[in-house]
């Protein structure tokens, strides 16, 4: 292993780490499936348990990812080999590129319809978005197009490639720099714009109050894996992003404001969805749809309602770009530390892969709808796999090798780095060496059965 420690890149600050940390947790994650989840899942009493996930399991893992991929340096694959050089536990940093180079496989198809319904707000193509049914069917056929999706998921990835390129402080933390707060603006807009619809308040009850008969087995295990995929973890993006973090950073509070971050943003999006949704008389249950076809149509019925379905696919968009280039950034990293790549040959050849690796996916809405692997097709498929079984299983591990291989004095010593002692890492400690695998272990079964 090349272990080019003098000469990578480091972020210039820590609100760019923070910013560029943030802007992979926030995503598709927290803006299209949070809401649907939510909606599928009962409401109040799910976003609870959604919140309560991320404090006591979520919260610690990336906390361990940031301090594995700080303490070394490196990739995640070259990290856990310099922490335990030539043991078994190199498989978790294997796991988590793979696992990485397939959500993004299929993310940037998903990032392409965001793309696609950005610039259909930009030419009026919503005029024809007169009722959710109506909605509905213009998602189907425009899902089922190849050409279209295709040309749109190049043209995602090609962004991503263009941002990446750049490097990691010119590149990702500037683009982050700008589009993070940019991101909060037109949030804040769109929930101004929701909560005054006349008969918003049904939706605010709906996603505020917490109905507990509600709460059931499988609700928790949704809500804890919405919130893993929502923090970015297991797949080792936070590793690498922590690679380039500096040795003075107050692991514990950065690690704080990324999560509190991550939970807001997706908090304010139900305020923006729910009480649009009852306000138009519409169903929260629809499904993986429900911003694609709910939103149009009520934006459009709303005075001035162009102007916000701009904002609002925009603010999707950004979001997704955001997080796709941590994704790319990890796979790319691995190929800078280990082969001493150049960054551009890294990045290109990184994302062609991705993209051909993909196209079955953005296909599997139209031409390869009837192709079934598992009884799924192969976007379903590729989304089950890393999210029912790498995400937790990669997530278990690290929470093992964290607090049972590495050492917790060394840990310890990692997140204190220079800054004061305090109570948390003695929480933290506890949470991350019964608490998290446990969990992730009870999640990563329940597959089975
Ligand atoms: N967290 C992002 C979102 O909410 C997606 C994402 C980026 C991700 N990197 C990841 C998900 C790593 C799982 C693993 O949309």
């Amino acid at each position: 292993m090349k272990d080019k420690n003098n000469q990578r890149a480091l972020w210039s600050s820590r609100i760019g780490f923070i910013l560029a940390a943030s802007g992979s947790a926030v995503g598709l994650g927290n803006i299209w499936k949070f809401p649907y989840v939510t909606g599928q899942n009962g409401g109040g009493a799910f976003v609870l348990v959604y919140m309560i996930c991320t404090a006591i399991i979520g919260l610690p893992l990336m906390l361990s990812e940031f301090a594995i991929g700080r303490n070394a340096n490196l990739n995640p694959i070259g990290a856990f080999n310099k922490i335990k050089p030539n043991s078994p536990w190199i498989v978790i940093g294997i796991m988590g590129l793979l696992g990485g180079f397939l959500v993004l496989s299929f993310y940037s198809v998903v990032g392409g319809w965001t793309l696609a319904y950005l610039v259909k707000s930009l030419t009026h193509g919503f005029d024809s978005f007169t009722t959710s049914k109506n909605a509905e069917s213009i998602f189907l056929s425009f899902t089922a197009d190849a050409t279209e999706t295709l040309f749109y998921q190049i043209l995602f990835i090609s962004i991503s490639i263009y941002i990446v390129l750049k490097g990691v402080d010119k590149g990702i933390e500037k683009i982050c720099d700008i589009l993070m707060p940019t991101l909060v603006i037109m949030l804040a807009i769109l929930m101004i714009r929701s909560i005054t619809l006349p008969g918003a308040v049904e939706g605010l009850k709906f996603y505020l109050y917490p109905d507990f008969s509600k709460i059931n087995g499988s609700v928790i295990l949704i809500a804890l894996g919405q919130s893993f995929f929502s923090l970015s973890l297991g797949m080792g993006c936070l590793i690498t992003y922590g690679s380039y973090l500096r040795p003075q950073e107050n692991l514990i509070s950065v690690t704080v404001y990324i999560v509190i971050f991550d939970i807001l943003i997706a908090l304010l999006m139900g305020m923006i969805i729910f009480p649009a949704v009852f306000a138009m008389g519409m169903e929260p249950t629809e499904g993986p749809s429900l911003v694609f076809n709910v939103l149009p149509v009520i934006f459009k019925k709303m005075s001035i309602g162009g102007i916000f379905s701009i904002i609002f696919f925009c603010l999707l968009t950004i979001a997704a770009i955001t997080s796709s280039i941590s994704l790319l950034e990890g796979v790319t990293s691995f190929l800078i530390d280990k082969y001493g790549w150049k960054r551009k040959n890294a990045v290109l050849i990184t994302a062609l892969a991705i993209f051909l690796f993909g196209i079955p996916s953005a296909l599997s809405f139209g031409l390869l709808e009837n192709l079934k692997l598992a009884n799924m097709t192969f976007f379903d498929l590729i989304n089950n796999i890393t999210s029912n079984y790498l995400l937790p299983l990669s997530g278990m591990l690290t929470a093992v090798f964290v607090g049972w291989v590495w050492g917790v004095e060394k840990v310890q010593k990692e997140i204190e780095n220079n800054t004061s002692k305090s109570r948390w890492p003695q929480i933290w400690i506890f949470l991350v060496k019964f608490i998290t695998p446990l969990a992730l272990a009870i999640v990563f079964l329940s597959n089975f059965f």
